[in-house]
């Protein structure tokens, strides 16, 4: 009877995320859409720990004692990590949990061959899933260590890495018909030695300005990998999430190669076809670049009529997002007509920026995405560049030999006027050095980005009537 009100609640949780999922979509719907979400996991979670009492061959009490020391660690490292972690760490957050549940699958696996009796298709869903687990653990950890910048964003370029990959792969195909031959646990083990080195490799191989995908590809790994847990585990929730995660990961990653004008093939292996020495960063400085300040900037953006803001990284870090919300608000209050342009991969996770502007309570409405914003550009009277860099890289359109040419950017250097906000000439995520600072219509105002925000909005404000500004 238990078992059965288990599985139900299964179904209904599974439900939930789909309609977590669907409003996730969207921004509007999804604070909605995330609690769905907690409602399911929390439902599904119930569920699984009446399975396990009632499933356990160990007495009840040592099951929930055991079930109860788990949570607690879990929760607690959960709660401290969410409650410390900042917005701008995010993504490395996301990579290292992508670790977990890796590390979950080639634990579950190697410990569900050992422990039951082997059926062949028992045995590849085994290998399948460590094999799945150990890529996602080491790619995730590498992942990490790159977006935290704990080691160089930059490409390793290893002589033959496509045969060193291809080789990987056909290692393991072979492993996997001895494992089911032999049923031996030796080729299991050195298969998991093999992917661990796999997926260190891959991640390695794969350049700063791609590694976007590289988050989103890994969620995918880590859906796939849990649904082989799901399948060793005979848990039916687990293999329709992992499914979800996976597939719903897949298409993020697929979304993003298309703005980033990348091939999904090329970035999944490692930076295939990008031949070893076209990587090469320019960093130095291509010319005069002008400077300005902040009341300069307040005259200026009063005098236009067309204002346009693309904000990036530095904007996130600086938290920079509440003075720029009041600053659009004082500027609509004059009349100026100001919007948002932001671009797929500004920041440094999916939605990033528009998280910040939405916090920053910026109206939906005047947040365009980089293919609305674009066409404005020419008849712009002033763009201000947030703490943005590789987002607005024209070398991305004009040098083919650049690291990140072919990706779309907002062209914003079209417009009359453009103010770049950042602390030096330093570049941005990708390491390439970035031209529009050298234009004839860009000025730089250095500086943190909050300060320089802040002393425009005292500059606007000194010169203007108060304005209804909204709270926080
Ligand atoms: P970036 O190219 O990373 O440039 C950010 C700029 O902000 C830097 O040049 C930095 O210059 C400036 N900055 C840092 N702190 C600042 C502060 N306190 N005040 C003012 N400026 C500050 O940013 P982007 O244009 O948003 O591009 C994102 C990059 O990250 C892309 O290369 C993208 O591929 C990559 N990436 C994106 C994601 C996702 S999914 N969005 C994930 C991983 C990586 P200074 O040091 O001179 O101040």
């Amino acid at each position: 009877m238990l078992t059965q009100l288990a599985q139900a609640v299964y179904v209904v949780a599974a439900v939930l995320f789909i309609l977590s999922l669907a409003g996730l979509s969207k921004q509007t719907t999804a604070r909605g859409g995330n609690l769905l979400g907690m409602v399911g996991m929390g439902l599904a979670l119930a569920a699984t720990v009446v399975l396990a009492l009632v499933r356990s061959e160990r007495p009840a009490l040592v099951t929930a004692l055991l079930v109860a020391m788990v949570f607690a660690i879990g929760a607690a490292a959960g709660i401290w990590r969410a409650r410390s972690v900042e917005m701008t760490q995010m993504p490395e957050m996301i990579a290292i949990l992508h670790s977990f549940v890796g590390l979950a699958a080639v634990l579950v696996g190697i410990n569900s061959y050992l422990t039951e009796p082997a059926a062949i298709v028992h045995q590849v869903e085994v290998f399948l899933g460590v094999l799945i687990g150990a890529v996602t653990l080491t790619g995730s950890v590498v992942a990490y260590l790159k977006l935290s910048a704990k080691i160089s964003s930059a490409p390793l370029t290893l002589p033959g890495r496509n045969m060193l990959n291809l080789g990987a792969l056909l290692a393991s195909a072979g492993l996997m018909v001895w494992f089911v031959a032999a049923n031996a646990v030796v080729p299991l083990l050195v298969m998991t030695v093999i992917a661990l080195a796999l997926g260190w490799h891959l991640v390695a191989s794969i350049g700063g300005g791609d590694m976007p995908v590289v988050v989103s590809m890994l969620n995918s790994y880590s859906g796939w990998a849990a649904a082989a847990a799901g399948f060793m585990l005979s848990n039916d929730l687990l293999i329709v999430t992992g499914a979800l995660v996976g597939s719903s990961g897949a298409i993020l990653s697929y979304i993003m190669c298309r703005a980033m004008n990348r091939s999904f093939i090329s970035v999944i292996l490692g930076g295939f076809g990008v031949e070893a020495g076209t990587v090469v960063a320019s960093t130095g400085e291509q010319g005069e670049h002008r400077e300005t300040t902040a009341p300069q900037v307040a005259e200026m953006l009063l005098e236009a009529r067309t204002v346009v803001i693309t904000p990036g990284y530095g904007m996130a870090v600086a938290k920079a997002q509440y003075p720029v919300a009041d600053l659009t608000a004082r500027l609509r209050a004059a009349g100026v007509h100001v919007t948002f342009g932001v671009h797929p991969v500004a920041g440094r996770l999916p939605g990033h920026m528009n998280v910040l502007l939405a916090e920053a309570k910026v109206p939906y409405d005047i947040v365009l995405e980089m293919d609305e914003v674009n066409p404005d550009l020419p008849g712009t009277d002033v763009v201000l560049v947030i703490g943005a860099n590789d987002t607005v890289n024209p070398a991305a359109l004009e040098d083919p030999g650049s690291p990140i040419a072919g990706m779309p950017v907002i062209e914003v250097w079209k417009a009359k006027h453009v103010v770049v906000f950042k602390r030096s000439m330093a570049t941005g995520y990708a390491g390439v050095q970035n031209p529009l600072f050298f234009r004839e219509n860009t000025e730089m105002l250095f500086g943190d980005a909050k300060t320089q925000v802040d002393a425009i909005v005292a500059a606007l404000a000194a010169q203007t009537a108060p304005a209804a500004v909204p709270a926080g």
